[in-house]
């Protein structure tokens, strides 16, 4: 659970970091998704992130089940909020289960229209639009009402996301025994830190473009 979920923090870096191109070049962002298109090395990549969700995804369900079958009928008897326990170490599953539900919608938004489109010959959307980041990007956030409507949700996606991370991050360096006395609290900033670089340039590209459609609509 810890690696695939460290893993997947790397992909997130350099996602949010390729998506923060767009602010300065469309042309540039173009070039990026158009060598990320539907070539062999691309293709691996798409299927070794579709496993590694899927391995974080059963893992989360696996010991969730197993923590509430070792807490038996004992699980409520205490209630209340418990000292120096954060609210997202006891809710990782719910946040991870709306990480996971916006992005079955992102990969709509764009995973559909881009390398699925060229995989399936223009079947999800027009081939020729398939390396055409930059057009869906922008289309998605500045279309008045519906592009704001769409900067909200994924405003609430990442504050999710960050929430996911500012825990999950910490957790995985203590399960993989970064967890003595002294470095506890430092991972526990780390973890922060971590959360904070991986979200921060997708909340860059959307409040970048909310601004964008709010001065078209004014
Ligand atoms: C500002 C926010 C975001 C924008 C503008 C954005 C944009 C895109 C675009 C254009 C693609 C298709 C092109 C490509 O494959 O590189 C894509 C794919 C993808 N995005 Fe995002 N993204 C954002 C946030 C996120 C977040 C927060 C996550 C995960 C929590 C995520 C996960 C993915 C995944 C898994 C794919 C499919 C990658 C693949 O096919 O290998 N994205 N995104």
């Amino acid at each position: 659970m810890s690696i695939s979920g460290l893993a997947l923090v790397l992909f997130l870096l350099f996602h949010g970091c390729m998506n923060l191109v767009l602010v300065f070049s469309e042309k540039w962002y173009n070039i990026i998704c158009e060598t990320l298109g539907a070539n062999w090395y691309a293709l691996i990549g798409t299927l070794g992130l579709a496993f590694l969700v899927l391995v974080h995804f059963c893992y989360a369900i696996y010991l969730t089940i197993q923590n509430r079958a070792a807490r038996g009928n004992d699980r409520y008897a205490i209630s209340g909020k418990k000292e120096g326990v954060e609210w997202e170490s006891e809710n990782m599953l719910v946040l991870g289960a709306v990480v996971i539900g916006f992005l079955i919608l992102h990969l709509y938004n764009f995973w559909f229209k881009m390398q699925l489109a060229e995989i399936t010959g223009g079947a999800t959307a027009p081939i020729e639009d398939a390396a055409n980041g930059a057009k869906y990007v922008i289309a998605l956030f500045t279309t008045p009402i519906y592009g704001q409507i769409y900067c909200a949700l994924y405003l609430i996606w990442l504050a999710a996301l960050w929430l996911h991370l500012n825990h999950g991050v910490w957790s995985a360096l203590h399960t993989l025994g970064w967890n003595n006395l002294v470095w506890m609290k430092r991972i526990k900033v780390i973890g922060t830190i971590m959360a904070t670089l991986v979200v921060l340039p997708f909340v860059i590209v959307v409040c970048y473009y909310l601004g964008v459609g709010i001065g078209m609509l004014c």
